[in-house]
């Protein structure tokens, strides 16, 4: 169903870049597939390989308005013969209320608005069981794909990287994509996450997931040495977006023929010319994780009126 050789690894050339001596590479994830497209398909696939073997109905997943992840869940489900249920973030939506929910409805998803408040019991495992009363034989994966088999699933990009490298740069949210990540680098590497978030403490959300991975403590501190957080790329926390990130959007569009979404990549890659600008990165070669996202740009589009991808 996806072809993961399309997912490409690229050089970018700049003459910016080269005087600051960095080589940067991008994996190319975000050409994987219309919708189910970056770490929506890592993340998805080893839960959809659990749901066949142990033949459940389907899954059951979480998320907001504009959730690439409810998208991808959606269309991975109606490819290969699996329902999906979507428990959506706020009583007010309905399935007309956007691109994303509209799309979702159009894969079969059955869409479940519930109130902000209900919402904070996502990830308890008695509301699970509440919800599952009258869909029991449903798999249950946690919002943005957060789950141990979401990680190792995000683990496998770093194998498809047939190229010395010193650095990985990648947008992050939840952390699953990044711990995947880390998991798969060589112990002299780095990896350098941008939260989309405000006030996000990567370490503590990476280590939630690295216990579920059962590895020993010593193990946890040899890879948090590794993490690089660069926690001041949020452009005001997640879903807020500047002018001077769209522009930036645009111009790496223009120059690069690549696109690049306001919510995670753009303020990633944002992220990381800043630093090469600043003499923080150099004499580097870095692999930069497109997570592709871009599904969720054209909403962004509509409310500013201002086309980044022109
Ligand atoms: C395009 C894009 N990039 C990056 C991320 C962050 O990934 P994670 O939630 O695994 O940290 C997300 C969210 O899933 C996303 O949609």
């Amino acid at each position: 169903m996806i072809d993961l050789e399309k997912s490409i690894v690229q050089r970018i050339e700049s003459g910016f870049l080269q005087e600051n001596k960095v080589e940067l590479f991008f994996k190319r994830d975000d050409l994987l597939h219309q919708e189910i497209s970056g770490n929506k398909w890592r993340k998805l696939k080893l839960n959809i390989d659990k749901c066949v073997h142990q033949k459940s109905e389907g899954i059951l997943t979480f998320g907001g308005a504009y959730s690439n992840h409810l998208v991808a869940t959606a269309s991975v489900c109606s490819s290969v013969g699996l329902k999906s249920i979507g428990v959506v973030r706020g009583n007010e939506l309905n399935a007309e209320s956007n691109d994303t929910l509209k799309r979702c409805e159009s894969y079969g998803m059955e869409l479940q608005f519930i109130s902000r408040e209900e919402y904070g019991l996502r990830n308890e495992r008695y509301y699970h069981e509440e919800l599952l009363v009258e869909n029991s034989n449903y798999h249950v994966v946690p919002e943005g794909g957060a789950n141990y088999l979401g990680m190792i699933g995000c683990q496998e990009i770093i194998s498809e990287i047939d190229l010395e490298f010193d650095s990985i740069f990648v947008a992050q949210g939840t952390t699953t994509t990044s711990c995947g990540l880390a998991l798969g680098l060589d112990e002299d590497q780095k990896i350098y996450v941008v939260p989309a978030l405000k006030g996000f403490d990567s370490f503590d959300e990476m280590s939630v997931l690295f216990n579920k991975a059962a590895l020993s403590q010593e193990a946890i501190e040899q890879i948090e040495r590794q993490i690089v957080v660069c926690d001041q790329y949020h452009f005001g926390g997640y879903g807020k977006y500047t002018n001077e990130l769209l522009e930036f959007i645009q111009f790496f569009n223009k120059e690069h023929h690549i696109k690049l979404d306001p919510i995670y990549t753009g303020k990633a890659m944002f992220a990381l010319m800043d630093m090469v600008k600043s003499g923080v990165l150099k004499n580097q070669k870095v692999i930069f994780i497109h997570t592709g996202g871009i599904q969720g740009s054209q909403s962004i589009i509509d409310k500013t009126g201002f086309n980044f991808y022109s």
